[in-house]
């Protein structure tokens, strides 16, 4: 156990290691050798999707003791998605990068994270891959099902349609205050399938979480009891020595980005998948994104691609049905080890479906095979670029027009609803300085909202092309995760306003009509932007942060650097 280290030590360290812990009331027997397990909690009134992690530490806590080993809870940052600026993504490797070092640096021989908010899962992933301790996730759960004048509405994903309303006079601003709180009506990260619930599912198909885990709302009892399981699972997963370097294989990866597919989840996956795979040392590209989901139908019927939402998805049977069907179908590794200690395919064989509607099945799917997120090359995008076909108007899937660009996305924004703006229907809009580098962080603006002129004359989705993410909860036919980003030079800081671009999702293909020679030129006249930080964490990240296809991982944490005990301390 490393926590011998500490607290088997004798002499004066291990005076100092067990009496200031003496100071809590714990008795002396937990120095007895037994596995200490770390309750990672990212809990934050100021990350309200991870609010209520306290108490799903508690029940976790219940479970270690019960395993008889002994649970310490720590806090760890949070990055919420609603509140901080310039966007959480900014701060994802910060917390991974925390997290990995709390757990090096203190006596834990194994780590439960709770996380919720859509960052929070892939950091903490990210910091059990570097560190390889045993580790098991459980994710916070999602809200209950927004209920609005009568009807189900998604966090989210109702954000878009009500601002929608709003700038079309639909509705009033009194309404949409109104609104707010209809769709937050309980603890809970987004109960659409934006990138938390997909991050949550991702964490299960990684065999990284529990069965059933995903799903389980916020405040169902199921979700506390879950958390006790894995309190309790831990410990064995500690006597046995299995490190999330045995679940996080090639194929746990290609079992995720299947599941992906089959979720309709969200396009961050991508990034967080590629930042993790990093970190565990497994080969995985962005082009494989494309080539592992075509064969997979999307078969969850659930916004902001569909109907229904999160709570539907648990009464409906959840995840498992969901592996379960993939399984069946030959599109799952079913022999992956997962924290049970048993393979996926073994414990998800008895998964039951309850509605065929919310989970359909494979030979009757939601959406066919290969409508699914989509890889796109090209002259404009020669690292890649992605689209999420589900979320997008499928009219809009082959579309050639001319370029409307933007540096920013505040230069739009202050032009957007002016009446005399020189766009239409076939109007490409390029917003660019939305990459890791140029904003800095990579944040969920892309899916601009379509300009005022447009929305009133009934248009509901146009093309747009960007270097930034879109939320999960989001949609419209959006280019997303353009790579290399302008900041750095990349083709799309080189797009004039009046060039031809054409957009061949089935051919996978977007193209600057521009020739190579004319390019060429545009870019020995293209200058970088003064950096927009010059100290500060905000600094070191522009100087270490990855492209998209990297997975916007800072270049210095790739990799495992292991659980060694550090050195003596007093
Ligand atoms: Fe936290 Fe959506 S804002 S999950
Ligand atoms: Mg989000």
């Amino acid at each position: 156990m490393r926590s011998a280290a500490w607290f088997g030590a004798t002499g004066r360290s291990g005076m100092i290691y067990r009496s200031w812990m003496r100071n809590q009331g714990f008795g002396p027997e937990v120095f007895d050798g037994r596995p200490v397990i770390g309750i990672a909690t990212s809990a934050s009134e100021l990350a309200p999707c991870n609010a209520h992690l306290h108490r799903v530490a508690e029940a976790v806590k219940r479970g270690v003791w019960q395993a008889g080993g002994f649970p310490l809870e720590f806090p760890t940052m949070a990055t919420g998605e609603t509140l901080m600026r310039p966007t959480a993504m900014l701060y994802r490797n910060l917390m991974a990068m925390e997290v990995e070092e709390l757990i090096r640096a203190n006596p834990l021989d194994g780590v439960v994270l709770l996380s919720g908010c859509d960052k929070t899962t892939p950091a903490m992933l990210m910091a059990a891959a570097s560190v390889d301790v045993p580790a098991i996730m459980v994710t916070g759960g999602p809200m209950l099902n927004g209920k609005y004048r009568g009807r189900d509405v998604g966090s989210g994903t109702g954000v878009w349609r009500f601002e929608e309303d709003l700038k079309t006079g639909r509705i009033t601003q009194e309404e949409c205050f109104f609104a707010e709180g209809c769709m937050a009506r309980s603890n809970g990260h987004c109960m659409t399938m934006g990138t938390a619930s997909t991050m949550a599912c991702m964490a299960e198909a990684l065999g990284m979480q529990l069965p059933g885990s995903a799903t389980w709302p916020a405040v169902d009892a199921r979700r506390f009891e879950t958390a006790q399981r894995a309190g309790q699972r831990i410990v064995g997963l500690v006597h046995d020595e299995v490190r999330p370097s045995a679940i996080l294989t090639r194929q746990a990866f290609e079992n995720a980005i299947r599941t992906n597919a089959a979720i309709g989840g969200s396009t961050n996956a991508i990034v967080h998948l590629l930042a993790l795979a990093g970190r565990a040392g497994v080969p995985l590209e962005l082009g494989d994104f494309d080539t592992l989901a075509r064969p997979v139908p999307t078969l969850l019927d659930l916004m902001p691609s569909g109907r229904f939402l999160m709570e539907d998805f648990c009464s409906a049977g959840g995840l498992p049905v969901v592996l379960r069907r993939l399984a069946e179908a030959g599109l799952l590794h079913g022999d992956q080890l997962t924290v049970t200690g048993a393979s996926i395919g073994a414990n998800v064989a008895d998964a039951e479906c309850f509605n065929d509607e919310v989970i359909t099945p494979v030979e009757r799917p939601f959406q066919p095979a290969g409508a699914g997120t989509a890889v796109l090359r090209g002259n404009l995008c020669p690292d890649g670029a992605v689209i999420k076909q589900s979320a997008a108007s499928p009219e809009l899937m082959t579309h050639r027009g001319r370029a409307l660009v933007f540096d920013s996305v505040e230069d739009y924004h202050r032009v957007c609803d002016d009446p005399e703006l020189d766009v239409d229907a076939d109007t490409v809009l390029v917003i660019r300085g939305a990459g890791p580098i140029g904003y800095p962080g990579m944040p969920e603006v892309s899916n601009v909202p379509l300009p005022k002129k447009l929305l009133e004359a009934g248009v509901t989705d146009m093309v747009r092309i960007c270097d930034g993410r879109m939320s999960g909860t989001g949609y419209g036919t959006v280019v997303l995760h353009t790579a290399p980003e302008s900041a750095v030079g990349g083709p799309l800081a080189l797009v004039r306003t009046g060039d031809w671009i054409s957009l061949d999702v089935p051919s996978r293909a977007l193209t600057l009509e521009v020739g190579e020679e004319e390019l060429a030129r545009r870019k020995t006249q293209w200058q970088p932007d003064a950096p927009r930080h010059t100290s500060g964490y905000a600094w070191l990240y522009t100087q270490h942060v990855l492209q998209a296809d990297r997975g916007a991982d800072f270049d210095f944490l790739v990799g495992c650097r292991g659980h060694e005990v550090p050195r003596e301390s007093h």
